[in-house]
């Protein structure tokens, strides 16, 4: 007996030796065992809710205070999968489930996970080419791929040696806020005075450009519009180029520099698409030609299908341009691919190389040193989930889940078009419907509310300037996009959409 004590005693000594933390039964072990929690955990997603309720600090009254001076080993790791299940999965907002129509989607596929392992196992740090060559030549040539299969310009890719490449960002937000950083080091090494920089979004632009501009000390608070111009937009919610125009001949005229144009290409709220072709030749006007970012984050992905690139007509005038595979394009977050026609712009304003970090291919200027491609100097492997999410599926599959997905979003926009109580005030763009409850906008509020009440599915509200006079509105966004969503889902959603709108038309006075 004693001595049984003394070797499982000798037995969890060894499994939390953190001397053999990488012990491979040990990674076997573990690993095999979250597999398991995942099998069940996708398994019985469609039968949870959405989403729960939570009150703040729910979840924080049941985690410990204090961290354990004693570890528990591979023994403790029921415990640890049982309060996953039981103290954060309640807190959780569902992101995979089918019922998932909120925000954009944050995509997901068995093989970007299994890559997302074998990334985290190599554990590898590709800042220099030299700190793990295949590393940084993977990512260039995903880059390259992923051009292609988008149909973006030859003059983004590395294998047209035109002095363009790409790069993967954390973020959509990542990638403009290193537009924005190198649009102003190419307008300070011109001459510009640094202080004389502007900037230009439409209204209708994602946060993360204000949020730029405010991290890149162009802008104090999200107000301060003495850099940042918000230009408006026409009928259908896209950046109105004669605005554009007026206002950067007015900057020009009162001696300000603008450097930086961001036009999105699928906007937040309503899919909303800038009309690249007629921005351009307004910046080709300049003298000084303003660096023009494209914002796609989200309808960049449904370029994979021919048929929906016309909106990216003019792309060929954009120096960079950013797509995220982890909203709509079956790659776990995080994977922002962000493309530049002049790498150079972008290095010159980042590169800084102390003793530490010279390479000779790098100084001999041979190799590409992703470190100096954004903030971070550190870097995982992350184009090893491109790379599986694209040999497993092909260009055909990722078509496939796109028009499953646009196909789904015209079969709600149908319904919805159906149901007299409801307006649609702009067309579906992509796989994205936008709706109203015809009347005051807290009839909108309201339904939303119920039919996420519901836990079934999730949609989220949000406010467009759609009335005649420019004033906002209320609208509800069904952003259809989740891998798992299915006709069922499309069904659940449906019904769930009537039901509150019976409710909340009869209870309106
Ligand atoms: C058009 C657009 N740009 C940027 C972002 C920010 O994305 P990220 O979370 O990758 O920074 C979003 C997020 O939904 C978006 O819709």
């Amino acid at each position: 007996m004693q001595d049984q004590t003394k070797h499982n005693h000798a037995e969890r000594a060894a499994d939390m030796d953190p001397a053999r933390a990488l012990d491979p039964t040990l990674y076997a072990d573990l690993i095999g065992r979250v597999s398991a929690w995942g099998r069940s955990y996708l398994a019985g997603l469609p039968d949870r809710p959405v989403r729960t309720p939570t009150s703040p600090g729910q979840t924080l009254a049941r985690l410990p205070a204090h961290p354990p001076e004693h570890g528990l080993g591979t023994a403790g790791w029921d415990d640890l999968i049982r309060d996953l299940g039981e103290i954060i999965e309640p807190g959780l907002v569902h992101w995979q489930h089918p019922g998932f129509f909120a925000f954009f989607s944050c995509n997901a596929s068995a093989p970007a996970i299994a890559a997302e392992l074998a990334s985290a196992t190599l554990n590898t740090n590709g800042m220099l080419w030299a700190t793990s060559p295949s590393a940084t030549e993977l990512e260039m040539r995903m880059m390259d791929w992923c051009a292609e299969l988008f149909g973006l310009p030859d003059a983004f890719r590395f294998d047209a040696r035109l002095g363009g490449g790409g790069v993967i960002q954390a973020t959509a937000s990542e990638a403009t806020l290193a537009a924005l950083i190198a649009a102003r080091h190419r307008a300070v090494r011109a001459g510009v005075p640094r202080d004389r920089i502007t900037v230009y979004t439409s209204t209708q632009a994602h946060s993360s450009v204000v949020k730029a501009a405010m991290v890149a000390g162009l802008a104090d608070d999200p107000d301060d519009g003495s850099r940042v111009r918000l230009i408006g937009t026409d009928d259908r919610l896209r950046m109105d180029p004669g605005e554009l125009e007026d206002r950067i001949g007015q900057d020009l005229a009162d001696g300000l520099c603008p450097a930086l144009v961001v036009a999105t290409l699928g906007t937040t709220s309503t899919g909303a698409m800038d009309p690249l072709a007629d921005i351009a030749p307004v910046l080709d006007g300049c003298e000084r030609r303003p660096w023009l970012h494209v914002d796609a984050a989200w309808a960049g992905a449904a370029f994979v299908c021919p048929e929906h690139r016309a909106v990216a007509a003019g792309l060929d005038h954009a120096d960079s341009v950013c797509i995220n595979p982890h909203k709509w394009l079956l790659t776990n977050f995080d994977c922002d691919l962000f493309w530049v026609r002049d790498a150079k712009a972008l290095t010159d304003s980042m590169a800084i190389t102390p003793a530490y970090l010279r390479d000779a291919n790098s100084d001999a200027g041979t190799v590409v040193d992703y470190r100096d491609w954004h903030v971070p100097l550190g870097r995982r492997l992350r184009a090893l989930k491109l790379w599986w999410v694209i040999r497993h599926y092909g260009a055909d599959g990722l078509r496939q889940h796109i028009r499953r997905h646009i196909a789904m979003a015209e079969r709600i926009e149908t319904a919805l078009r159906a149901d007299p109580r409801l307006e649609l005030p702009l067309p579906r763009s992509l796989a994205l419907v936008c709706f109203r409850v015809r009347g005051d906008d807290r009839l909108t509020d309201a339904l939303v509310a119920r039919v996420n009440a519901s836990g079934r599915v999730l949609i989220t509200p949000t406010r467009v300037p759609i009335g005649a006079d420019g004033s906002s509105a209320a609208i509800a966004r069904v952003s259809v996009g989740t891998t798992t969503t299915d006709d069922r889902a499309v069904d659940a959603l449906l019904s769930e959409i009537r039901t509150a709108a019976d409710s909340v038309v009869q209870s309106s006075p």
